[in-house]
């Protein structure tokens, strides 16, 4: 099938390629030119394991184009619009200039029976506002969000949990829907759960979903608060209370807290929707989750601190980590980039590592200091602290080898993914997060 992507940021570039290896043509349309050139190179501009692959053959194949050029969009059957939400400069809720941008400039290309496919995660009642403008082309809007996770996008993109569309009512709709379970049809055939719904239960299962990982999180790193001046230990907490199925033991890990593109503005953004709508209430607790989430950044410095007898004035610390999460180079909104920040301004010493994100960490930050090594960057440490478990860091670092290249023993596990018995027993002080 012809497909066209608006938007070819992380969402829309690893949708458009994994579309063409799944055997659609697709055209990838992006305003920035830098991106449509490396993108048309098959050259990914973002690491994403696996990304870099597809690329290659989709566009070695024929099937996979990229453009700055909307009227390419003309002809296909699908057009998938996966531009930014970002947070408001002066408040929470989302920006929608690029999705009204996208869809606006795609509607003279729009043919009578074509499928524009809202992917963005938006507002809930942002595609009945969208909807006039599509169907006066005689096109049929949808909304079909995306649940991938950076670092294992493509793989969630090919091979999703479910897939779902909202659809309005009656047989555009219901033809829709069909024409999308062609789209992803090598999922379809693995009988993964394909839910069709109407346009705002869509919307709001991409939020919904984001909203509750978020409080799952925030969950279990409010446990760790209460932990911590009761001596318990939330890592055994997690595992204990996570063997209840209805529980379960993922996004149960207790540290430093959510980061990303996502999740802490689509909270922010869900919030701010909910008070429009006269049901602020109703989510209020999301404003806790994220104060919860903003406190632990600020537990990890203190805990430093506390490591180092009360200063870190000109302390040598090596932050391991400058990703929001292991497997990708994004640092929006990154708790480890935020803690090195504050350690730094405390006065200390800060050298940051990472096996992918140094270079964009240091455009954001070059006050701090930035070595790609891992051994170099750990030499003549005052104290070490992990805040993005890399496997480098947490499986491949032992006590042992850190010792011969640190001058201090203290270690902080920002991510609670060490084993303090092996450190503690290599003789360093081990400080875990809402661990005694
Ligand atoms: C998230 C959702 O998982 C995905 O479904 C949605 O489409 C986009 O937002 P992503 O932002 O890629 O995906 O990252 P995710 O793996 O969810 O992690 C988010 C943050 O939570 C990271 O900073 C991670 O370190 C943190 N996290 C995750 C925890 O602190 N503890 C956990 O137990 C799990």
């Amino acid at each position: 099938m012809r497909l066209s992507v608006i938007g070819c940021g992380y969402l829309g570039a690893v949708h458009a390629a994994a579309m063409a290896s799944i055997g659609h043509e697709v055209v990838g349309i992006d305003v920035d030119q830098r991106k449509v050139a490396s993108l048309s190179k098959g050259e990914a501009p973002f690491f994403e394991p696996g990304l870099q692959e597809i690329l290659t053959e989709g566009i070695a194949s024929g099937r996979l184009r990229f453009t700055t050029d909307m009227s390419q969009a003309q002809g296909a059957k699908v057009h998938f619009v996966g531009v930014g939400t970002p947070q408001q400069k002066d408040g929470y809720a989302a920006d929608l200039t690029y999705v009204n941008a996208a869809v606006d400039g795609l509607l003279p290309y729009l043919s009578a029976g074509d499928i524009v496919a809202g992917k963005s995660t938006v507002p809930v009642g942002t595609a009945a506002e969208l909807t006039p403008r599509v169907e006066a082309t005689g096109a049929t809007l949808v909304w079909n969000p995306e649940f991938l996770r950076e670092g294992f996008a493509v793989k969630d993109t090919i091979d999703p949990d479910r897939l779902v569309v909202g659809v309005p009512a009656g047989d555009p709709g219901e033809t829709a829907a069909d024409v999308l379970r062609e789209v992803y049809h090598t999922a379809v055939a693995k009988d993964t759960p394909f839910i069709v719904t109407d346009l705002a239960t869509a919307e709001l299962v991409k939020v919904a979903a984001n909203a509750f990982l978020a409080t799952k999180i925030s969950f279990i790193n409010a446990m760790a608060e209460i932990a911590e001046v009761t001596g318990a230990d939330v890592t055994q907490l997690a595992d204990a209370i996570g063997h209840d199925v209805r529980i379960g033991r993922r996004f149960l890990g207790a540290g430093i807290g959510f980061g990303g593109g996502c999740l802490p503005k689509d909270i922010r953004a869900f919030s701010a929707r909910a008070e429009e709508l006269g049901r602020g209430e109703s989510v209020a607790f999301l404003r806790e989750v994220d104060a919860i989430n903003l406190r632990r950044r600020e537990r990890a410095v203190q805990l430093v601190l506390e490591a180092l007898d009360g200063s870190v004035f000109k302390k040598n610390i090596t932050v391991l980590g400058a990703a929001f999460k292991p497997h990708s180079d994004d640092i929006r909104d990154s708790p480890a980039l935020d803690v090195a920040v504050r350690l730094h301004g405390l006065g200390a010493w800060v050298t940051i590592t990472d096996p992918a994100a140094i270079h964009n960490a240091q455009r954001l930050h070059p006050q701090l200091n930035y070595v790609e090594d891992r051994d170099e960057a750990l030499r003549e440490a005052d104290a070490i602290i992990l805040v993005t478990e890399w496997d480098e860091y947490r499986r491949e670092l032992t006590p042992e080898h850190a010792a011969t290249l640190t001058r201090g023993k203290v270690v902080i596990d920002g991510r609670n993914g060490w084993d303090a018995t092996a450190w503690r027993g290599a003789g360093w002080a081990y400080h875990g997060m809402g661990r005694p």
